[in-house]
């Protein structure tokens, strides 16, 4: 084991952060966006979730047939498309389907909007449906980091109504875990804090995932040796991923 100190700062950055409209997104992050699809030069997300995701529509063979519709949103961005929500389909419609400006995932740079190919796709709700090669994607989308954030029977915990096209970026294994068990994030952060989850993942490796409270601007914190990745939870502390390979 190895001690290390994690900074509060860090509570607001990683891969696994929950933004919801009661935990809005901390300014000061430093981005490194990337299209998914060159011909789709202005829809970026995060550069290695852009990766995997392009991995795993190759992998189902959506190449022209799945669509980057939308990725990282500035909080302009997002203002515009509250407001013009609001002034074309109201109130209902507008919570339903567009996060709070400061409030979306699609701010950090982790969340994509995805569209069967059309001749015209619906910006806010691009059609995105469970057969076909959209099917296959949603089926292998866990093994490449990413999770469908808005399910139909989940809305009362994450306040958005069934999205099939938004797809979000935590990584491996929590996609698996998350998939896996039938949690959307706001749970498996919640259970987090409970559990320790372990995982076994391809090529042998384990993954051990565990919570770390924050205590304040400095938190003391035991990692296991090799390879640990941390991530805030936007909310109160930080979860830990340790891989090692099985004996
Ligand atoms: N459509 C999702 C909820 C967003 O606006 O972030
Ligand atoms: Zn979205």
């Amino acid at each position: 084991m190895r001690r290390v100190i994690l900074k509060e700062e860090q509570v607001w950055r990683g891969p696994l952060i929950l933004v919801n409209a009661a935990h809005a997104l901390r300014p000061g992050r430093s981005l490194r966006l990337a299209p998914v699809d060159e011909r789709y030069p202005d829809v970026r997300i995060d550069r290695q979730a852009a990766r995997l995701l392009a991995d795993c529509i190759r992998q189902v063979h959506g190449d022209g047939a799945i669509i980057p519709v939308s990725g990282w949103r500035s909080q302009a961005e997002q203002q515009q498309i509250w407001d013009e929500s609001l002034a074309a389909h109201g109130e209902h419609f507008t919570h339903s389907y567009v996060a709070l400006p400061g409030c979306s995932e699609h701010q950090t740079g982790l969340a994509i909007d995805l569209g069967q190919a059309a001749g015209k796709i619906d910006f806010i709700r691009p059609a995105f449906p469970d057969y076909g090669v959209c099917g296959a994607f949603r089926r292998r989308a866990a093994d490449y980091g990413f999770i469908c954030r808005y399910e139909r029977d989940k809305q009362t915990l994450t306040g958005i109504a069934a999205e099939p096209w938004h797809f979000r970026y935590v990584g491996l294994p929590h996609a698996r875990l998350m998939t896996e068990r039938n949690l959307c994030l706001e749970e498996y952060i919640d259970l987090l804090r409970r559990q320790e989850l372990s995982c076994l993942l391809p090529g042998g490796w384990m993954a051990q995932v565990f919570f770390v409270p924050c205590r304040g601007a400095e938190t003391e914190a035991e990692l296991p040796d090799g390879c640990c990745q941390v991530s805030g939870n936007n909310v109160d502390g930080f979860v830990i991923t340790a891989w090692g390979v099985l004996a």
